[in-house]
C-alpha cells in the first residue's frame, strides 16, 4: 500500500511535470501560463495620449516604430509596478481568493503589489507574448547613487537596481527565450523608488542618469531594437529632469542605431484620474487598504478603487496602464 501510494505519487508527478513543460513548450511565443481572467472591468480608459515630437526638449509620448503585433516576447524592467515577483521566473498566476495585500501570494516570491494581474501581464496577455519580468519592489536605478542605500547606507533597506535586473538578464534571458530583436519588446520603468531614495537624503541622479544610458546601451548591445520608457506616474523635479535626460537618449538611439524608442507619460493618466475619477468609473475610497500587510480594514469595494494598497495600483488601474502604454504605441508613432 505505502509502495502503490509511492508509485501513484511519483507518477502524479511525473504528470505534473510533463504538464508543466509542455504549457513552457507552448509558452515559446504563446501564454506562459493557462490565464482565466475575470476581464469585466467597471473602470475605462477615459484619457488618450497626448502625443509630441522626437525633437522635444523635453519628454513626451512618441513611438519611432515599435510594433504591437508582431511582439512574442516583453523583457521587463523596474520596480513593485511592474514585478509581478517572477524575477526572471516563469511566473504563477495571481492567487484573488482570497484577498490578499499581495496578489499571488504573503511571501516574497510570487508578489504582486496589487490585487491581481500587474499591467505588463496584462500587455503580455493582449499580445500572447511569453513575459520576461526582472523587475522588483523598491528597485532603484543604482544603489550607488543614492546615500540612503549607499555608501552611508542611512536605511540598510537591501534593494534591488536596474543594475543587478540587467545583469540577471544578461545571464539568464537567452536561454529562457530565442529573444528574436524584431518580435521583443524590452519596457523600463523606474523613478518611484529613485524619488523617494533621493528626498530621504540626497544623492547623485548624474550617476543614476549614466547608469540608466549605460544599461540600455547594453541591453542594445545584446540585441534590444524595441525599448519603451515609461516615465512615473507623478511629477518631481529631479525624475523630471532624468527623464527628458533619458529621453534625449533615446532620441540618439533612434538616430546612431536605429533603435525603435517609445515613451509613455504614467503621470498624464495618474493625472487625468486624479483630476476627475469618476469619468474613468472610480468611486469610493480611491485607496482599498489601510497598509501592505493587511485586508483587515480595507474597503469593500476593491474594484471601483485607483489603489489597492498606498501607492500600488488597483488591478483595474493596472489594465488601464497596459491600455494606455498600448495606446501610446498605437497613437503615437512619429
Ligand atoms: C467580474 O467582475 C465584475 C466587475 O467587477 C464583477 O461584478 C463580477 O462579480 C466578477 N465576476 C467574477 C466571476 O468574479
Ligand atoms: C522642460 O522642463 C523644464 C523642467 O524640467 C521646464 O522648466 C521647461 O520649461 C520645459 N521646456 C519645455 C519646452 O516645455
Ligand atoms: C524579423 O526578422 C526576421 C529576419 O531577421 C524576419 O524573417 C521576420 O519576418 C521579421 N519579423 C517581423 C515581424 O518583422
Ligand atoms: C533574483 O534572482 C537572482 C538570481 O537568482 C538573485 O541573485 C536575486 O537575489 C533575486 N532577486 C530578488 C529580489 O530576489
Ligand atoms: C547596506 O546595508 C545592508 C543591510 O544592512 C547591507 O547588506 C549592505 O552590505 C550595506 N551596504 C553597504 C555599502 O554598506
Ligand atoms: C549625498 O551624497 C552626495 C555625494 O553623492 C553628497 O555630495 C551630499 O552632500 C550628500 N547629501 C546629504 C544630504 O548627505
Ligand atoms: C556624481 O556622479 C558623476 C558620474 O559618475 C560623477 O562624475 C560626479 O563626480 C558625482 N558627483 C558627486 C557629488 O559625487
Ligand atoms: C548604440 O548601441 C550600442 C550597442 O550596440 C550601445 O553601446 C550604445 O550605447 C548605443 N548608443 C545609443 C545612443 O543608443
Ligand atoms: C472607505 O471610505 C469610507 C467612506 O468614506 C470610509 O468610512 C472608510 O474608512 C474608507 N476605508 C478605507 C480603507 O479607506
Amino acid at each position: 500500500m505505502p509502495i502503490l501510494q509511492s508509485c501513484s505519487k511519483i507518477l502524479l508527478g511525473f504528470s505534473l511535470i510533463s504538464v508543466m513543460l509542455i504549457s513552457q513548450i507552448n509558452a515559446q511565443g504563446q501564454m506562459n501560463f493557462p490565464v482565466t481572467v475575470n476581464i469585466t472591468s467597471p473602470v475605462t480608459l477615459a484619457v488618450q495620449p497626448l502625443c509630441g515630437a522626437l525633437s522635444s526638449e523635453n519628454s513626451t509620448e512618441v513611438n519611432t516604430g515599435i510594433l504591437l503585433s508582431p511582439t512574442r516576447t516583453i523583457v521587463a524592467f523596474g520596480d513593485s509596478w511592474t514585478s509581478n515577483g517572477a524575477n526572471g521566473t516563469v511566473p504563477v498566476p495571481p492567487i484573488m481568493w482570497p484577498p490578499s495585500p499581495s496578489a499571488g501570494s504573503q511571501f516574497t516570491e510570487n508578489r504582486r503589489a496589487s490585487n491581481g494581474f500587474i499591467w505588463v501581464e496584462d500587455m503580455a496577455n493582449e499580445l500572447s507574448a511569453k513575459l520576461l519580468n526582472y523587475a522588483w519592489g523598491g528597485a532603484v536605478i543604482d544603489n550607488l547613487a543614492y546615500n540612503t542605500t549607499s555608501p552611508l547606507n542611512a536605511t540598510g533597506v537591501p534593494r534591488t537596481d536596474f543594475v543587478a535586473e540587467t545583469s540577471l538578464f544578461l545571464q539568464q534571458g537567452r536561454f529562457l527565450d530565442a529573444l528574436v530583436p524584431n518580435e521583443t519588446l524590452y519596457t523600463i520603468s523606474f523613478g518611484i523608488n529613485d524619488d523617494g531614495q533621493f528626498k530621504l537624503a540626497g544623492g547623485n541622479m548624474t550617476l543614476a542618469y549614466e547608469t540608466y544610458i549605460t544599461k540600455l546601451g547594453e541591453l542594445q548591445a545584446n540585441g534590444a531594437t524595441n525599448i519603451l520608457v515609461q516615465g512615473m506616474y507623478k511629477h518631481t523635479p529631479e525624475i523630471d529632469l532624468l527623464q527628458n535626460q533619458i529621453f534625449a537618449y533615446l532620441r540618439e538611439s533612434n538616430a546612431v542605431n536605429g533603435t525603435n524608442i517609445a515613451f509613455v507619460n504614467l503621470e498624464r493618466l495618474f493625472d487625468t484620474i486624479a483630476s476627475n475619477p469618476s469619468a474613468f468609473g472610480y468611486r469610493g475610497n480611491a485607496t482599498c487598504l489601510i497598509s501592505a500587510n493587511t485586508i483587515v480594514g480595507g474597503c469593500n469595494d476593491p474594484e471601483h478603487s485607483v489603489f489597492w494598497i498606498p501607492g500600488h495600483p488597483s488591478q483595474n488601474s493596472h489594465r488601464l496602464i497596459s491600455e494606455y502604454t498600448m495606446a501610446v504605441l498605437d497613437q503615437c508613432t512619429v
